[in-house]
């Protein structure tokens, strides 16, 4: 049996406001639902048509899609340039000299990038990767602070056909040799430092000690941001400035096929093995403008903030590829949310005027820990529309989301989707669909999922299963770098025919599709199969809990049992907090999710990407990880900080 069965309901509707409808791009259910139904009676028609209207194309494809299970290619034949589409595409309209990007450092610093001026930083930056041999297929990898010169970096690969690869700021010097080594990266481009939480992160230092074990890379290109010492290394090391300084800003984009490889980006496995998830040019480029532009209701005069980092997928496609080529105002922050005090994010969106912040859940717990009053502080009024990605969303922090940050009037999409979609595979059309708490409501056009069984079956109405898509888009991963066996396997081996994308969910009665977790992570108790995110947002609806993780323990009896480990608002944890929290389980849900166990965490341990490092929990929680000296709150971070590549 492999179906899972929902226990938590949530039963609570918000429909967008009349006017916000009316304004929006897709403004009823009705016409999402026309929509869709064109797309999906003939999807490679649907996409085809619109990559003719929306991408420039130097020449025309030939055929809309070829599909080799598990192999796909998008618009083949033709020949396109995402750089191109994001930049020169607007030179010459009045989006030429609209802001690109307004970005903001930790310290304070601002500056803004018209599309104009973009183009010609780009241009220079492709140039300075020409002199120092990078051309078509060579991999370049990016470990840089969020400033401007890392979007910079990558339309310069993008526009003259090299592959970035960029890596989070926060890995280690280990990580960064791994992914070098299995990119064969030639080029390494970085900074000096960057500012986090007031003090410098030293990532040169960190890029010096991964490129002692990095042998394919011939150059490092070094931008300055902080002013801190570093050492250069003659014939390997060039500074930024000075190479830019001799650059030309005469670079036309090369004509690429469409399936020139456009990016890697590592995500691990359920093995830990970091895997280098593939993007190419042209299907990748539509399909991360047209989700943009759908899902968050994109206007000229939107200010849009998402605040990923680019070394996530959130950040390629919805801070660079898919917010550029529609011509959007993007902000971009450098630093951390709190700093220097925790009201960095809501002085931001006042000062920058935002009308459209994208956050993680993650983010929005630590908000609502850190208390209303630093938000209560800001005018917020500029906001229209919210987002989150990343994880479920607890009902309750949605709840909060929604009164506190967008004053009951800004529609949340609450969007699902994986560094392997590419990018946003179902999420509220805001105009169009009302939102539930908890919900990522329904797909994009031209999006198919299903969920079914272990054997492929759809399950019975309502029930939790696999989620998987039965016809390729053209955002889909092209493969994992150098390893189609793993792609394969991972990806195409369990469901003939389908996409298995490894998460579990259902679909309700209105046809609305709830995420439910990792496969790996259901939780079995005496043959009742229980999704996790239902069991912490039960937890998370009482009015002391401020995060809440449930891991399945093995247990004699029942198979398993449930631990959960909390994370409470303020205040010592007690006995008696303990037994309420375990008859408020019982309320929400019922005996059989009632947690044997719970235990107070000071934090709950989180990847870099920060999501809840659920096989560390689990090792915690059966014993074979021992927490030091348990007092009160146990503190997991020297634990996590060990398991520091399990992103
Ligand atoms: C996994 C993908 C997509 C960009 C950031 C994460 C979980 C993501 C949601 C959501 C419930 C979500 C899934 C998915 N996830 N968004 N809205 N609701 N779960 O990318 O690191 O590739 O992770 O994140 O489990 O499979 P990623």
């Amino acid at each position: 049996m492999t179906e899972i069965q929902h226990v938590l309901n949530e039963e609570r509707l918000f429909p967008p406001s009349p006017e916000f409808s009316a304004k929006a791009r897709i403004g009823s259910m009705r016409e999402y639902q026309q929509l869709y139904d064109r797309a999906a009676e003939n999807p490679v028609e649907f996409w085809s048509e619109l990559a003719r209207k929306e991408l420039h194309w130097f020449q025309d494809f030939d055929q809309g899609m070829v599909w080799n299970e598990p192999f796909v290619e998008w618009f083949v034949g033709g020949k396109t340039n995402a750089c191109y589409n994001c930049l020169d595409a607007h030179l010459n309209s009045e989006t030429r000299d609209r802001n690109a990007i307004i970005w903001e450092g930790e310290p304070g610093d601002v500056r803004t990038l018209t599309y104009a001026e973009l183009h010609e930083q780009v241009c220079k930056f492709a140039n300075v990767l020409k002199s120092r041999g990078v051309g078509v297929g060579d991999v370049v990898s990016i470990y840089m602070p969020m400033v401007p010169e890392l979007a910079i970096t990558m339309l310069a690969c993008a526009r003259i056909g090299a592959v970035h690869s960029v890596i989070f700021g926060g890995f280690s010097a280990e990580a960064i040799a791994d992914r070098n080594h299995d990119a064969q990266a030639k080029v390494q481009v970085t900074a000096d430092g960057g500012w986090r939480r007031g003090k410098v992160l030293p990532l040169k230092e960190t890029v010096d000690a991964a490129l002692e074990k990095s042998s394919s890379v011939e150059t490092c290109i070094v931008l300055r941001r902080t002013e801190n010492d570093v050492v250069m290394k003659e014939d390997r090391d060039f500074w930024w400035h000075e190479l830019m300084a001799e650059a030309s800003s005469d670079c036309p984009a090369e004509a690429l096929d469409s399936e020139t490889p456009l990016f890697i980006l590592y995500t691990s496995g359920s093995t830990g093995k970091p895997k280098g998830i593939k993007h190419t040019t042209a299907g990748y480029n539509l399909y991360a403008k047209m989700s943009f532009r759908w899902v968050f209701d994109w206007r000229p005069d939107d200010v849009y903030w998402c605040t990923a980092d680019c070394g996530w997928i959130t950040g390629h496609s919805y801070i660079v590829y898919g917010p550029l080529s529609n011509g959007a105002t993007a902000v971009m922050y450098e630093g951390a949310p709190n700093h220097p005090e925790p009201d960095r994010f809501w002085e931001l969106v006042e000062k920058h005027k935002v009308t459209t912040l994208y956050t993680a859940p993650t983010a929005i717990r630590a908000f609502i820990k850190w208390g209303d009053e630093h938000v209560e502080k800001h005018d917020l009024s500029s906001l229209r529309l919210l987002g989150t990605v990343g994880e479920g969303i607890n009902p309750e922090a949605w709840v909060w989301y929604h009164e506190k940050i967008g004053s009951e009037k800004c529609p949340i999409v609450d969007t699902w989707w994986q560094t392997e979609t590419g990018g946003i595979m179902m999420s509220p059309l805001p105009g169009a669909i009302p939102t539930k708490p908890g919900s990522c409501t329904v797909p994009l056009p031209g999006i198919l999922p299903a969920i079914v069984d272990e054997s492929g079956e759809s399950v019975s109405e309502g029930a939790g299963g696999w989620l998987v898509f039965t016809h390729p888009w053209p955002g889909m991963l092209r493969g994992i770098w150098g390893d189609d066996e793993r792609y394969q396997d991972v990806y195409w081996s369990k469901v003939k025919g389908s996409y298995l994308a490894g998460d579990n969910a259902r679909k309700d009665q209105d046809g609305y599709y709830w995420i439910m977790g990792r496969i790996d992570d259901v939780i079995n108790v005496s043959g009742h199969r229980l999704s996790t995110i239902e069991v912490e947002s039960a937890l998370v609806s009482h009015p002391s809990v401020a995060e809440a993780a449930a891991v399945g323990k093995s247990h004699e009896l029942k198979g398993q049992a449930i631990s959960a480990f909390v994370t409470i608002k303020e205040g010592e944890p007690n006995e008696e907090l303990r037994n309420e929290l375990k008859q408020h389980v019982r309320k929400e849900i019922g005996a059989l999710a009632v947690p044997d166990e719970i235990r107070f965490a000071a934090a709950v341990p989180k990847t870099r990407s920060g999501k809840i490092m659920r096989r560390l929990l689990k090792d915690i929680a059966e014993g074979r990880e021992q927490v030091g000296d348990t007092s009160t709150l146990e503190d997991y971070t020297v634990l996590a900080n060990l398991r520091d590549d399990e992103s």
